[in-house]
């Protein structure tokens, strides 16, 4: 059987009233990264779905693009429905969509695979967590409890066959408002399933919603350290690199690339935090497409695969080890060009250097070593 065609839907349409802030509420920063940019980056990252559709309002192109950069989006409505209808008009070929907001940032790969797994076997798919407070009616004072049983808060993504909740749209009454493209898809005599969902998922609304996101957020990173070590000789006649930069000496190191014995040490630091293997691994010797190569692209290449698994890099430390140059004169740029290839701040880098008292190959002035540590902070559904 041919594989089914998904596209995601991702509603940014809003203009985020109830949280208030200067910029509207799927733009705002979380967990160090524009709001939507979590979600967008959990639906294009999963293997099942084909195509990410943003739908932006008029006016927020532009705030888009500084978001997550080009990616293919279309203009919404005045009201969520709207949105949703324009969006689900301009795909076309797909078999399956699914609808999200960008205000539920927190998007895991289990809640995308749970509705696709039942969306074989319904049209519609809701996430949905059972309610588990008491719930009362009430207008300033407390009226009836409303018994809890059978209640469910229903999240997004929702997910549909497409057909069924394009045509659902298209015959939905104009001047009705609809929250919730299910019942959209139930009132046009569809079942829809409900899988569980996430408190990971829950809306950002109102303003002190970011503080507890920006909480789960955290609370949902696991630490990662790992070490890096790297050994170069010396060689006559070479320019020395050191983390980046050219530091005048007497000789250099010899290697295959520029032989940059710090950037090469916090190359696999970095490569060991997301069990990458090693430099050797990605950029083998052998390879002569290397031969003289700035190491500043191994490390801007660990470092952007730390960052495909939504790792965020939060320190680096670095040991010299030999007895000539001295360090300490070169330390605050060598930390500065670290933390630029790195893209984070020089005071989250540090460089440190050590003699090793005349003994052994560092000693001798044989050879240079450095040893490296990296700690990063990544989800830990990953
Ligand atoms: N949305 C949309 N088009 C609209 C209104 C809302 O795409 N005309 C999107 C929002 O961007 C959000 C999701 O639908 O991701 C859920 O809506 P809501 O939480 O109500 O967001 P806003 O409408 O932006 O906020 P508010 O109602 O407080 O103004
Ligand atoms: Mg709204």
């Amino acid at each position: 059987m041919r594989q089914p065609k998904t596209a995601a839907l991702i509603l940014a349409a809003g203009r985020g009233l109830r949280a208030g802030g200067s910029v509207p509420k799927q733009f705002a920063m979380l967990g160090g990264r524009p709001l939507i940019a979590h979600s967008f980056d959990a639906l294009a990252a999963h293997p099942a779905i084909d195509d990410v559709l943003v739908v932006v309002g008029q006016g927020q192109e532009e705030a888009l693009m500084e978001a997550l950069g080009p990616v293919r989006h279309v203009v919404g409505g005045a009201t969520r429905r709207e949105s949703v209808r324009n969006g689900l008009e301009a795909l076309a070929g797909i078999d399956r969509v699914l609808i999200h907001d960008a205000a539920r940032p927190f998007l895991a790969a289990a809640v995308i695979d749970r509705l696709l797994a039942q969306l074989d076997v319904y049209p519609g798919v809701v996430p949905a967590l059972a309610v588990a407070d008491t719930i009362v009616r009430a207008d300033e004072q407390m009226g009836d409890t409303v018994p809890r049983d059978g209640l469910y808060r229903v999240q997004t993504p929702q997910a549909f066959a497409y057909d069924a909740v394009l045509a659902a749209h298209r015959n939905w009454p104009q001047d009705q408002d609809a929250t919730d493209d299910a019942q959209l898809v139930r009132k046009a005599g569809h079942p829809v399933m409900i899988v569980t969902g996430d408190s990971m998922l829950e809306k950002v609304t109102h303003p002190s919603d970011f503080a507890a996101a920006e909480a789960r957020f955290a609370a949902a990173m696991r630490v990662r350290t790992a070490t890096g070590y790297d050994v170069h000789r010396f060689a006559a006649g070479e320019e020395l690199w050191l983390g980046g930069i050219s530091i005048p000496h007497s000789q250099g190191l010899s290697g295959h690339s520029d032989a940059d014995v710090v950037l090469h040490a916090i190359t696999d630091a970095l490569l060991g935090t997301i069990g990458a293997g090693d430099i050797g691994m990605h950029f083998p010797p052998s390879d002569s497409k290397w031969r003289g190569a700035a190491s500043a692209r191994f490390l801007e290449h660990a470092a952007a695969l730390v960052r495909a698994r939504r790792g965020i890099i939060d320190f680096v430390d670095v040991t010299v080890i030999c007895e000539a140059p001295k360090i300490g004169p070169h330390r605050d740029a060598i930390r500065a060009s670290i933390a630029t290839i790195l893209e984070i701040a020089t005071d989250q880098v540090s460089v440190k250097a050590t003699t090793t008292e005349r003994l052994g190959f560092t000693g001798r002035g044989e050879g240079m070593a450095a040893q490296a540590t990296a700690t990063v902070r990544m989800p830990a559904s990953n």
